[in-house]
């Protein structure tokens, strides 16, 4: 197999390779990814995104990825490839990039079809988790206002309307703050805010709210849970397609857990999103996260999917390493 860098190959040979991943995701996924992978082609005409493609003897593709390097940090966009031996040649081939040289991190947050990729990504060093892609077909009715069990009363009520939550009446900074708090034991591999730090779950609430990487906010299925004194839990709801509405994020303060607040916001997400005539609802969870994963097996959510979550700090320092030990290469 030879390793070709995408920049230099002709649109004919990349661009039916990008629209075989987007009908995937949109097939699989039920998850309309054209408008936010239509930066994609321009980028990497340009040359300001970095990718390989692997093709066999005859010079078919047989896989390909693609990242996003600013220097300090590589994200890495996709990994698809038909077989074990192409995946581990794009996951080296990653590794031994230019940028990796400088890169201080490297992050995936992929689908998990292309084979061996979990074993490949774990020879290579880096911390790897499964994330499970979850759906659910239909909604029960949606319960507003709930009360809480001992003494903690709590009311669920629809984030305001409008397109993004700036200046709207649920502040953005305590959402942010809930998100921080929600998540600060956690022990899962987390694709955002990786070190848990306010800034990087600023951005990443401003990037859910007001991007369409993740879907499109849709504040009309969106909830917090207001507490006597500040929000005890939060349901941030997107829409994927015409059909498709996505949990992006479901969270409660640590001392508001277990009294039925996350059951009633995602109750009261998915009775709002069926109301939205979007019938079909899903979600990614980490297989690691126990709570979340009996909450949506109880509501009737099932596994469709898989993604993989990898990070592997000082990509510099191990590649040597586990190149010289045979590395990916031993995985085909
Ligand atoms: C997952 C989470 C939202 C649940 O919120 P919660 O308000 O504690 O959940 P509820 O009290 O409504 O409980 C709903 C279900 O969750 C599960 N659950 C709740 N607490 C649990 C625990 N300690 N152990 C195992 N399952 C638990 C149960 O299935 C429960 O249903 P049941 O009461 O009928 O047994 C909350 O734990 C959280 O914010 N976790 C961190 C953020 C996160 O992981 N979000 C999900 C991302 S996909």
């Amino acid at each position: 197999m030879t390793l070709h860098d995408w920049r230099v190959l002709p649109p004919g040979v990349v661009e039916p390779l990008l629209a075989a991943e987007i009908d995937a995701w949109a097939r699989d996924l039920h998850w309309d990814v054209r408008q936010s992978w239509a930066v994609v082609e321009p980028a990497r005409r340009a040359g300001r995104l970095p990718g390989r493609v692997v093709m066999d003897s005859s010079g078919r593709p047989q896989g390909w990825t693609c990242f996003f390097a600013d220097g300090r940090s590589i994200q890495v966009m996709a990994i698809v490839a038909t077989s074990a031996a192409a995946t581990a040649r794009l996951v080296e081939s990653l590794m031994t990039s230019p940028q990796a040289d400088t890169a201080e991190t490297i992050s995936c947050f992929v689908r998990g079809n292309a084979p061996g990729l979990d074993a490949c990504l774990r020879a290579m060093g880096f911390q790897v988790g499964e994330y499970r892609y979850l759906v659910r077909e239909s909604a029960p009715c949606p319960d507003q206002t709930t009360s809480g069990p001992a003494g903690r009363p709590h009311t669920i009520r629809r984030w305001s309307a409008g397109s993004s939550a700036h200046g709207g009446a649920v502040a953005y900074q305590d959402v942010a703050s809930l998100l921080e708090r929600a998540y600060a034991a956690s022990p899962e591999l987390r694709a955002f805010a990786p070190h848990g730090t306010s800034d990087e779950w600023h951005d990443y609430l401003e990037n859910l709210l007001d991007r369409i990487d993740c879907g499109r906010f849709l504040p009309e299925a969106s909830y917090v849970a207001t507490g006597p004194e500040a929000l005890d839990g939060v349901v941030i709801t997107t829409r994927l397609d015409e059909t498709t509405a996505h949990i992006a994020q479901l969270a409660v303060d640590p001392s508001a857990r277990a009294r039925g607040i996350g059951r009633a916001l995602l109750d009261a997400a998915l009775g709002a999103a069926a109301a939205c005539q979007l019938p079909r609802t899903s979600l990614l969870v980490s297989d690691a996260n126990a709570r979340a994963l009996a909450l949506y097996a109880g509501q009737g959510f099932v596994q469709r999917a898989s993604f993989v979550a990898a990070r592997l700090a000082h990509p510099r320092r191990l590649t040597s390493v586990a190149l010289a030990t045979g590395g990916a290469s031993t995985r085909r």
